[in-house]
């Protein structure tokens, strides 16, 4: 792709296109090797070797990343006083990064991070129908007819019911909070709490919430797994990330 020096440096997370012209008129930068002065020049990203203060910058179109989501981060961009996803990817090279989709903030695990429009429009666009798989804890005991309900479609007070979604349950069993997370227990202050998996085509605000809320369960842990064929790695650690494999992608369609 043959784009302008201001640009090529702009994305690549030298500054504001204003601030990068500075650093060229400064005489910081080099394109193979000589230094220029003029930020209209046009750089090859795949060819052009261009250095800042001696230091090759590499250029990427596209980046993906796979995080899995620690609790009290908020799925956004920039914000002023908060912590975002994007913030925790330290070596992003790409400033115009976004998580595609929201979970909320004290939910963990598969959040894909990436500039890609295209790919995120395809994996949130209604028509699409890309699983989503959750774990979920809830107060209280999960029945046969929770999970009918769930296949039906639910009121949760929006204008249309949910579209149909999968409801797995795992284990049942006692549980004591324990600061963040619940921990199996038979201590007395102890809690009956199911372990589900919900299968979504959809995403409306909080809504695997709203649905336990409407069938009388309170949700106490939330993760996603999955997004289509993009799977949580399960050797991430909660607030850590790497880049998807071209594999991960291609099955994507990124
Ligand atoms: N449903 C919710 O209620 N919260 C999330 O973060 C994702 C799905």
């Amino acid at each position: 792709m043959i784009i302008r020096l201001d640009k090529y440096l702009a994305d690549t997370g030298f500054g504001t296109r204003s601030t990068v012209k500075q650093l060229v008129r400064k005489g910081s930068v080099q394109i193979d090797g000589v230094t220029v002065k003029s930020s209209d020049l046009k750089v090859d990203t795949e060819k052009t070797v261009v250095t800042v203060n001696g230091k090759i910058v590499g250029y990427e179109a596209f980046e993906y990343y796979m995080l899995n989501k620690p609790a009290g981060v908020i799925s956004a961009s920039t914000d002023e006083r908060e912590k975002t996803v994007v913030d925790i990817i330290s070596e992003k090279k790409r400033r115009d990064l976004f998580p595609v989709g929201r979970l909320d903030r004290d939910t963990v695990g598969l959040l894909l991070i990436t500039n890609d429009g295209a790919l995120s429009q395809k994996l949130l666009a209604p028509g699409k129908h890309v699983e989503k798989v959750y774990l979920v804890r809830v107060t209280g005991e999960l029945t046969d007819e929770d999970k009918r309900a769930f296949e039906e479609g639910l009121d949760i007070g929006d204008d249309k019911l949910t579209k149909p979604a999968g409801l797995e349950i795992k284990t049942i069993g006692m549980y004591s909070i324990e600061g963040q997370h619940f921990v199996r227990s038979d201590a007395y202050d102890a809690e009956l709490v199911t372990e589900a998996e919900v299968t979504l085509t959809e995403g409306r605000f909080h809504q695997i919430k709203r649905m336990f809320e409407a069938r009388g369960h309170e949700v106490v842990y939330l993760k996603r797994l999955s997004m289509g064929s993009l799977k949580l790695d399960d050797s991430l650690a909660e607030g850590e990330y790497r880049k998807l494999t071209e594999e991960e992608l291609t099955e994507l369609g990124g």
